[in-house]
């Protein structure tokens, strides 16, 4: 079988599905190649992971890597839930096609999103080195900057919008007095030609 009984349970009856509100932390990676996004979040109590829920929009590997993930990390301290590697979801799991590895990275990446979005909203010092610094789109951070970029643009194109607007408007206000001006002579033609 291509896919351990492992995976297909944890995609079947994918385990802490769903969204913590009061979240502590809350990570969000997706894979630009196929386009999955997981998005994890985490609440802290003691300095453990009191509770874990994740969303995932994406194949069933990646719903079944999200799943384990967070079974391994639900009530392990946060310094040790951060360490989450990869290889020991796919060996949770007892496997994964060598084609669906990259499934288990984003569940990996999606814990530490998460941590390190914790670590930032606390103010707990790490070690930043630890973390990706800006070339994937594992940090909450970059939806940040991809929001400020999007609001960026948007205003851009509402100043085009308003000029080309203006532009409108002032074209139209000239189309009116000079649809004034002809329409003596428009109506008089169009009355030539009804009467023709
Ligand atoms: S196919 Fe890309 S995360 Fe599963």
């Amino acid at each position: 079988m291509l896919y351990s009984e492992k995976v297909m349970d944890h995609f079947r009856n994918p385990r802490n599905v769903g969204e913590i509100k009061d979240a502590d932390g809350i990570g969000e990676v997706g894979n630009a190649k196929c386009g999955d996004i997981m998005r994890m979040y985490i609440k802290v109590k003691d300095n453990k992971i009191d509770d874990v829920k994740f969303m995932t929009f994406g194949c069933g590997s990646a719903i079944a890597t999200s799943s384990m993930a967070t079974e391994l990390i639900k009530g392990k301290p946060v310094d040790e839930a951060v360490k989450l590697t990869n290889q020991a979801v796919v060996e949770a799991l007892d496997g994964l096609p060598a084609y669906k590895l990259h499934c288990s990275v984003l569940a990996e990446e999606a814990v530490k999103a998460a941590v390190k979005d914790y670590y930032d909203k606390h103010n707990i010092s790490y070690d930043k080195d630890k973390y990706c610094a800006g070339d994937c789109a594992c940090l909450v951070e970059h939806e940040h900057e991809l929001d400020k970029k999007a609001k960026a643009t948007k205003a851009t194109s509402s100043k085009t919008q308003t000029k080309a607007h203006a532009k409108t408007a002032k074209n139209l206000t000239t189309k009116k007095s000079n649809s004034k001006v002809s329409g003596k002579t428009n109506s008089k033609s169009s009355n030539k030609t009804a009467k023709k």
